[in-house]
């Protein structure tokens, strides 16, 4: 399949570096230096799922296709305010398509996952036009006391129409199970037979061990799509990295030794937005006229799990 149209959206509120110092124990200086983020949008008055289907909508337009001729939905989420029915179904419905869909939650790897699956969807021969919606809103999870983990993300969304083509060229996707080291757990309503302890904890993070498996994972992972691709990284146009810290993007570009142009950044405008990152990043490559016909992309992104994936594809 090949990827025709892009969009994104993004709540209004930006929170900068300097407002989080007004409320936590922590500093521009601190945040700009361990991250590169400067500051992130988070969701205030809005919901999720508006951003979603804003994101939906432009896609859709910058391909030129009408909602009815969609085939399948997929949409990426880890969290919204519903936990059923699913943010795919809201978006299904308020763009005007008549197809069947569903969620996925492939956390901050979502996005790739996404494009794996609706590969496979195309090569069964049963469906042409595909809509990916990636809708992260992780200011729902993080404890906003917590300086470790609240000043590291940020709420958006993005989404990608796809159809028949023959340009995705290799993908590499894996899970390997760490699920403490980064996990948030469901609230339990009252049952009267449940006798585990209830918990209502916010997102917990171990940043080190995830810094160090994204870093590695992330370069195994491009090595593995470049080979099967039997590309080389300096074949490849555009490195564009799941936005979750600008160390472990300096990390990979070392690895790859390929120039800082081949590496869009947005983490300092957005922070980490999940399963959104790489999509708002396609976007904006996308729009700002940076991607020609025929350039060769690596999508690489890694999170909760631990999952990682990534892909090379033709523009
Ligand atoms: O999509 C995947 C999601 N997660 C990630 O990608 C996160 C990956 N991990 C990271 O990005 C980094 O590990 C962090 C940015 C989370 C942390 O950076 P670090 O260089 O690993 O710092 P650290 O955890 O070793 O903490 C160093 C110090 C500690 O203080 P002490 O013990 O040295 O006194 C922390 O308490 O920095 C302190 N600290 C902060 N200080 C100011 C932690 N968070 C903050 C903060 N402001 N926001």
């Amino acid at each position: 399949m090949k990827i025709i149209g892009t969009g994104r959206s993004h709540p209004s509120l930006v929170v900068t570096n300097e407002m989080l110092s007004q409320i936590l124990d922590t500093s521009d200086e601190w945040i700009t230096t361990r991250t590169g983020i400067k500051e992130r949008r988070v969701i205030s008055s809005e919901n999720l799922e508006d951003l979603a289907i804003d994101a939906a909508k432009k896609a859709l337009a910058d391909a030129n296709m009408e909602a009815k001729d969609l085939d399948y939905i997929i949409c990426a989420n880890v969290v919204n305010e519903f936990i059923s029915p699913a943010m795919s179904c809201l978006i299904q419905g308020a763009i005007g398509a008549n197809c069947p869909c569903f969620d996925l939650n492939g956390a901050c790897v979502g996005f790739i996952y996404a494009l794996e699956i609706a590969e496979a969807f195309y090569k069964s021969g049963k469906y042409k036009n595909i809509l990916v919606v990636c809708a992260e809103e992780p200011s729902r999870m993080v404890d906003w006391h917590d300086r470790t983990a609240s000043v590291l993300f940020g709420d958006g969304a993005a989404a990608a129409v796809l159809t028949e083509g023959d340009n995705i060229k290799a993908t590499k996707m894996s899970a390997s199970c760490s699920w403490d080291r980064l996990y948030q757990k469901h609230e339990l309503q009252y049952s009267p037979y449940n006798t585990k302890p209830n918990s209502n904890l916010p997102l917990v993070m171990h940043g080190q061990d995830v810094f160090m498996f994204a870093t590695r994972a992330a370069i195994r992972d491009i090595s593995a799509v470049l080979k099967q691709s039997g590309h080389t990284p300096d074949e490849v146009d555009h490195f564009l990295i799941h936005q979750a810290n600008l160390r472990i993007i300096n990390n990979i570009k070392q690895y790859v030794k390929q120039p800082d142009e081949k590496f869009p950044l947005n983490i300092d405008r957005y922070g980490n937005t999940s399963s959104a990152s790489v999509p708002i990043l396609l976007d904006e490559v996308n729009k700002e006229g940076r991607l020609k016909r025929g350039d060769l992309i690596v999508m690489s992104a890694f999170g909760a799990g631990f999952v990682s994936g990534a892909c090379i594809l033709e523009w």
